[in-house]
């Protein structure tokens, strides 16, 4: 292909998320998280989809490494189940979980790739949930607990880590307006389970470094937020929610402080030494990014300093108007950051992708013309970033696999590779064989 210029090399990756591909929810002694229990309630998630078995990656490890092998990446994203290994969140260990990643790990290390796993990608302990989740300080200690129990087993052979996927939309979607699980309605009391989360992170960081870790982030999802029109009261409401959504969650790692949040009572349950551990430095930072958000000032009896509207005159993705296309927000978000933040480490793009409609059962291999053209452009824009000055490390597409799309159930799909979730065969995309001559060509 016509492979974008990348001024200096980048290491190559692609994701996944342990809910979202492995299905198996009741085998080998596995424990319920939240989202078990959001697929088990009627009317939740899209067709009633259960996540099981999804791409029954518990099974088909094997091909996936497979998969990855033949892309050629450096690193595989994936994340690691909590109730797989603590089916009660503390406590009990569930040896069979820790051997199904143990046995990943050695096969990715044999196959040539390097093994980066989230300790953590949405998937709560149901009995952590029922003391409060993210809401409670325990969970933090409870966390520290897994992390170490995780750590302990695979330390030896891993040594890049990702913490806790993306608190941002646990806090907004999970805890303030239960749109995912576990389909809180907070509103703005959310805010303790971003610093909960943050802390989590913090402590994690310390145990993973003490079992040799060398490569220790999280992934955090950011979006660059676009104003509707050229207003102050405009310019206001895109402060607010780039505070909201973006400098919540990146401050206090960055900067060890919380951003002032206009109009907002923040109720961030802080106590003394906190924000020392949430901004120990990480490794690097990781930016999962896919759409700008346009906003513009809120009617005056709406108690959200914000409301979102669809971004003018972009293309969309599988989603509609909530995922806009705009390729040039990347560029425009990693150039900010780096003005921004002074201590910013090199940037990861931890995930990077999007749905397109695609059929169920595929005949001959999908030529998703669509997903090639976003990903070439969201790479020239990173390009750009970088011939900024921008330092950015490595580039993951979301996803490896077409998979549970949590409260879409399976009508996105984000796959290089198909999946027939009836049959759980997997046949490579076109985008498949692009990315893989992009990660080929780069590395000449
Ligand atoms: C999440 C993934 C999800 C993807 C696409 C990210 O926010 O980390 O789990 O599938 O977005 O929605």
């Amino acid at each position: 292909p016509d492979v974008p210029a990348l001024p200096q090399p980048l290491r190559w990756s692609t994701a996944t998320a342990a809910f979202q591909i492995e299905g198996a929810r009741t085998e080998d002694g596995r424990g319920r998280s939240v989202w078990d229990a959001w697929v088990d309630t009627p009317g939740k998630v899209v067709d009633g989809a259960t996540a099981d078995p999804a791409a029954d990656s518990y099974h088909r490890w094997a091909d996936d490494v497979a998969l990855l092998a033949g892309l050629g990446v450096d690193r595989y994203r994936f994340s690691i189940s909590w109730t797989r290994v603590q089916p009660d969140g503390s406590g009990r260990v569930n040896t069979a979980g820790l051997d199904y990643y143990s046995r990943l790990v050695d096969d990715l290390l044999d196959a040539g790739v390097t093994p980066f796993p989230t300790l953590y990608h949405w998937d709560l302990p149901i009995p952590l949930h029922e003391a409060g989740g993210w809401t409670e300080r325990d969970t933090v200690a409870r966390f520290t607990e897994y992390t170490e129990l995780v750590a302990a087993r695979l330390g030896d052979r891993v040594h890049d880590w990702y913490t806790v996927n993306e608190p941002a939309m646990t806090t907004l979607q999970g805890y303030a307006v239960g749109e995912l699980a576990p389909g809180e309605f907070l509103l703005f009391d959310a805010l303790s389970t971003a610093h909960h989360q943050l802390l989590a992170h913090g402590h994690a960081m310390r145990v993973l470094r003490e079992h040799g870790a060398t490569a220790v982030g999280l992934p955090n999802n950011h979006t660059r937020v676009l104003r509707l029109h050229d207003t102050d009261a405009d310019a206001a409401a895109a402060a607010a929610y780039d505070a909201i959504h973006n400098r919540m969650f990146a401050d206090p790692i960055l900067t060890g402080t919380y951003p002032d949040l206009p109009g907002i009572d923040t109720r961030i349950p802080v106590r003394d030494g906190d924000m020392e551990i949430i901004s120990t430095p990480p490794d690097f930072y990781g930016v999962n990014f896919y759409n700008p958000t346009t906003v513009t000032a809120p009617a005056p009896d709406i108690p959200i300093p914000f409301e979102m509207v669809p971004t003018p005159g972009a293309p969309v993705t599988g989603f509609g108007e909530q995922w806009p296309i705009v390729p040039a927000a990347l560029r425009d978000l990693l150039v900010d950051f780096a003005t921004r933040y002074e201590n910013l480490p090199p940037i990861v793009i931890s995930e990077n992708g999007a749905s397109f409609p695609e059929p169920d059962v595929c005949s001959s291999p999908i030529d998703d013309v669509d997903r090639i053209s976003y990903l070439d452009g969201h790479l020239r824009a990173v390009a750009e970033a970088m011939d900024a000055g921008v330092r950015i490390d490595e580039y993951t597409v979301w996803s490896l696999l077409d998979n549970f799309e949590w409260a879409d159930g399976y009508t996105q799909r984000f796959g290089l590779t198909h999946v027939d979730f009836a049959t759980g065969t997997r046949t490579p995309k076109s985008s498949y064989d692009w990315y893989r001559a992009v990660i080929a060509e780069n590395r000449r």
